[in-house]
């Protein structure tokens, strides 16, 4: 019999969904140092683990995120000639969200990690590899018990991030994960069926 029993492991990985409200428990940070050993054994290209990981947890760490964030927001916005109200409601919003996320896990991609740097391909393939290992994250967060979203705000503000949270001049912010014990339910977002999206050869 195969591990873990396949039918439990497709009901877990189709029962994972992106949780945005919270409760306010913090993560104990023996769960968190397990999610990021488990993350490392995801799978990257040449084996090259080009990701890098910033765990955001004081409330001066956020508070500093939040400005940097919300800081762009508000310059791409009223370049888009969106009216005050609706910029103001956008940042209020975006920085209620990161205040009331018990941990936010910053991705980032350390662009000093190469095998061929003159080939053309490299870029795309450390790319992919982070969107993976952010999927294991979130995975074993929920085998955990905690909820989790991908977040994509700090590719808009990769160099306001990195100061914000004082990162290596290397590390490229490619998102943030909010985790913390879900305060809601969701339920799944439409998926279109995957024989439309499947050609047989
Ligand atoms: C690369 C990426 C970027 C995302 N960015 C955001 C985001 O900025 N804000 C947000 O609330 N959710 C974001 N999401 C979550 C998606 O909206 C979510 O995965 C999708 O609606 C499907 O829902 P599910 O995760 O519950 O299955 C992102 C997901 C991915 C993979």
């Amino acid at each position: 019999m195969p591990w873990p029993p396949p039918d439990a492991l497709h009901d877990f990985l189709r029962s994972r969904r992106s949780i945005r409200r919270f409760l306010p428990e913090p993560v104990p940070e023996g769960v968190l140092s397990r999610l990021l050993e488990t993350a490392i054994y995801a799978p990257s290209a040449h084996n090259l683990q080009p990701w890098r990981f910033a765990v955001v947890r004081t409330d001066e760490a956020k508070g500093r995120l939040a400005d940097a964030l919300t800081a762009q927001m508000r310059r791409d916005m009223a370049a888009r000639g969106e009216p005050e109200e609706a910029i103001a409601a956008r940042e209020a919003r975006s920085r209620r969200r990161i205040a009331e996320a018990p941990i936010i896990v910053m991705l980032s991609l350390d662009t000093s990690v190469h095998r061929d740097p003159n080939d053309p391909r490299e870029p795309h393939m450390l790319v992919q590899s982070m969107g993976i290992v952010g999927l294991q994250i979130l995975l074993a967060a929920h085998a955990e018990g905690l909820g989790g979203v991908w977040v994509c705000w700090p590719l808009y503000a990769q160099e306001a991030t990195r100061e914000a949270l004082d990162l290596p001049p290397t590390w490229a912010p490619q998102g943030m994960l909010f985790l913390g014990y879900p305060a809601e339910a969701p339920a799944p977002p439409p998926r279109r069926p995957w024989r439309e999206l499947t050609l047989w050869r």
